[in-house]
């Protein structure tokens, strides 16, 4: 275990260095000199007081091998800071010059079919190589020896979503370091035979240079899936790795700044471990672009409910945004009228402490011309800059107000999440090919919402003790370890929620034995008093069969079903598969949802899959969650001492939604008004210890956020 570096927050160039953060990449190299003092103005007027630069700089400051030249980077700088706008200065190593790729064509990525992947993007680089590793370092020496001492760069921002276009390489350099990782793990190669199940296919390894990468293998030959989650886990490490030792060159040379790199969390991707990243940086910082439709806000939400956690319930920093649409979908939807500001305020809601977009002017050419910015092609007479002032004013009234440092409360549930189980539901090996952790993960975020709760979603790798409840989504891979500490969590009175794809397998992708879910030896099934012997899956691919099964409570299931042949007789069956289909597919009266009663606690298992308005409704029936109000999601932040605290209301509906009773003084009424109650007549309704001046009723419009504080009696 790595122990964390301590928690660390960029600066601002405000009297006391405190404020929400606010601003957005800024790509000045892509713009005429005179522009530079257009866009301060502007940010000025927007109250924009940090920005992301030099990001996809390398060409401008290292135009030739060996030739540097800061003076343009030197001159934004100087005019960025003299105007009150603090610089998160990048590594600039997220892109290399082509001169780079021209001489050493040996540093480029190779694809799983032996194909070298093209310079002319981004990240064309491999992790592993040396040559690469050696150009990239000196570059962050000679930034940190230049900008050193720059008082107006207040953090480092290494790389850019390392991984996103580097995440696989197949090449000889991945290949060796492959070999050294695995032996660095294993140690012998008899424990890495036993743990990749090598005696499958006549796979025996003789020695660690008999290792391979899970290359192309030819027609649809299957990669073992073991030797397959160890690639995924090494290239996680060689990314880390390559952060770190970018960050130690800086750090080594400009000490006491803090560090972060930008992670990509959203429900549609998180390609890295994450958990382990977090230890690695001194604030957390994150990407979110909006998922268009109904799931918009509850995804966002979702999202940062595991970024909360990553950051300790620390605040964290959105990196990256969008004022409205991407470009690199097949549809992409802009946000309607509100939702800039609800979006930014719901990170907020969520526990961040800066709001950030990509990117400060809409490029006019290259890749991303099309993808919206603060300030758009229209110009500063646009609704989206008005937006962004409008934006910039109500953050800077929350930094008046305080809200910088308050920590996000936590709630009583916490859906566990592993990197390792996102990459193993996705093997090709597995009884269906449609499971997805994260997404179901999601699922069960949305359903608690659904079900007027909110949970919080905590790593499977970090301390989820102090929660009441905990529930695992095809949660696949769980290690003996992890199951002891399930069990000793029910044992001390938790209650712990499993589903139908939990416990399948331990960390070396082995099926647990005796019965399923098999994973601790058995130690799961004792928690849970179930015992499962084979998957029952539907799917319209088997034609003409029933591909729906319904439960005795009402729900349906679609996917998988857990052939549960017995239960502990101290079990509670809550309920059974039932009706036609059932006894089509002889399940009519197995058991589909159980509860039994372990040490001081209690083991839930859900035996099949549900879609979310299915678990929305066992939620309550089981007891869980803290029912409160599905029309909207009500977060709350707290000071350390509980001296202030703000309440965040944010609409889920499209229509509007009338809150009575609500405690605090407004801060932010975005889209929201102030309903008739008499605040003095319901003075004796608020909480005793409150100061305020009692409770008022709302009615929040579409896609509106209340934001209210409580200053309590010292
Ligand atoms: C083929 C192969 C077997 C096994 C089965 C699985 O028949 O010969 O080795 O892989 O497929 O269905
Ligand atoms: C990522 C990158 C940015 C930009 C945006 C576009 O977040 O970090 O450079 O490409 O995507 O959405």
């Amino acid at each position: 275990m790595t122990t964390r570096r301590a928690f660390r927050w960029p600066a601002l160039l405000t009297p006391d260095g405190r404020g929400i953060a606010f601003g957005g990449d800024y790509n000045p190299d892509q713009w005429p000199d005179e522009t530079i003092d257009d866009d301060i103005r502007l940010m000025r007027e927007a109250h924009v007081n940090t920005v992301a630069l030099a990001i996809f700089s390398w060409d401008r400051i290292e135009p030739r091998e060996g030739e540097f030249t800061f003076d343009w980077l030197d001159s934004v700088i100087d005019r960025l800071g003299k105007a009150g706008i603090a610089v998160d200065l990048a590594s600039a190593t997220a892109t290399a010059p082509l001169w780079l790729y021209e001489k050493h064509p040996e540093v480029l990525p190779v694809d799983r079919y032996g194909h070298v992947v093209n310079a002319g993007s981004r990240q064309s680089w491999r992790p592993t190589s040396p040559v690469f590793k050696e150009y990239a370092l000196r570059l962050c020496r000679m930034l940190a020896e230049h900008y050193k001492d720059n008082p107006y760069v207040t953090a480092w921002h290494m790389g850019n979503e390392y991984g996103w276009n580097n995440r696989h390489d197949y090449s000889d350099d991945a290949l060796h370091a492959f070999r050294a990782w695995c032996e660095a793990k294993y140690r012998t190669v008899d424990a890495l035979n036993e743990a990749w199940g090598t005696a499958f296919w006549s796979q025996h390894v003789n020695a660690f240079d008999e290792v391979l990468l899970p290359r192309h293998m030819g027609g649809d030959s299957m990669v073992n899936p073991p030797q397959q989650l160890d690639y995924e886990r090494f290239g996680n490490d060689m990314l880390l790795d390559f952060y770190k030792a970018e960050r130690d060159a800086i750090e080594a040379i400009c000490p006491g700044k803090p560090f972060t790199t930008n992670f990509m969390v959203s429900t549609d991707q998180c390609c890295m471990d994450y958990a382990q990243w977090a230890d690695e940086v001194d604030f957390v910082s994150n990407d979110h672009y909006f998922h268009e439709g109904e799931s918009h806000l509850d995804e966002l939400a979702c999202s940062d409910a595991l970024m909360d956690s990553l950051a300790l319930g620390k605040p964290w920093y959105v990196m990256e945004h969008g004022t409205s649409a991407v470009q690199w979908k097949q549809l992409n939807t802009r946000k309607r009228h509100g939702e800039l500001m609800r979006d930014s305020l719901a990170h907020v809601a969520m526990g961040a402490d800066a709001i950030n977009f990509f990117q400060w002017r809409q490029s006019r050419s290259g890749a991303e011309a099309f993808h919206s910015a603060m300030v758009p092609h229209a110009g500063e007479d646009s609704k989206i800059f008005r937006g962004v002032v409008e934006l910039g004013r109500t953050l800077a009234a929350l930094s008046d107000a305080g809200l910088q440092g308050t920590e996000l409360k936590r709630s009583g549930t916490a859906i566990l999440f592993s990197a390792t189980s996102e990459w193993a539901t996705r093997s090709e090996t597995l009884p269906s090919m449609k499971l997805g952790h994260w997404h179901d993960v999601r699922d069960w975020y949305r359903a608690f919402l659904d079900a007027g709760s909110r949970a919080d979603i905590v790593p499977l790798a970090y301390d989820w003790s102090c929660y009441r409840t905990i529930v695992l989504p095809s949660v696949l891979v769980l290690s003996d370890a992890d199951v002891r500490r399930i069990a000793d969590f029910a044992e001390a009175g938790g209650t712990v929620v499993v589903d139908y794809a939990t416990g399948i397998i331990d960390e070396h992708f082995h099926a647990g034995l005796g019965g399923y879910p098999g994973a601790g030896k058995g130690l799961l099934r004792d928690v849970l008093g179930v015992r499962g012997e084979e998957f029952n899956i539907l799917g319209p691919e088997a034609e003409g069969e029933p591909d729906a099964i319904a439960l005795s409570n009402g729900l349906t299931t679609r996917l998988w079903q857990t052939d549960v042949t017995s239960v502990a007789p101290d079990a509670t069956v809550i309920a059974t598969y039932a009706g036609e289909a059932a006894a089509d597919w002889e399940l009519d009266g197995t058991p589909a949802v159980t509860s039994h009663p372990y040490g001081e606690g209690r083991g839930i298992y859900v035996g099949c899959d549900l879609d979310r308005h299915d678990i929305a409704a066992l939620i309550p029936s089981l007891g869980l969650g803290d029912v409160t109000d599905s029309r909207i999601i009500h977060t709350i932040r707290e000071s350390a001492d509980g001296a202030i605290r703000f309440d965040f209301y944010l609409n889920r509906t499209r229509g509007d939604v009338t809150l009575e009773g609500v405690p605090g003084e407004p801060v932010v009424a975005h889209r929201t008004e102030a309903g008739t109650a008499d605040r003095a007549d319901r003075a004796d309704a608020a909480d005793a210890t409150i100061d305020a001046g009692g409770t008022a009723a709302y009615t929040l419009r579409r896609n509106a956020i209340l934001i209210t504080t409580t200053v309590r009696r010292v």
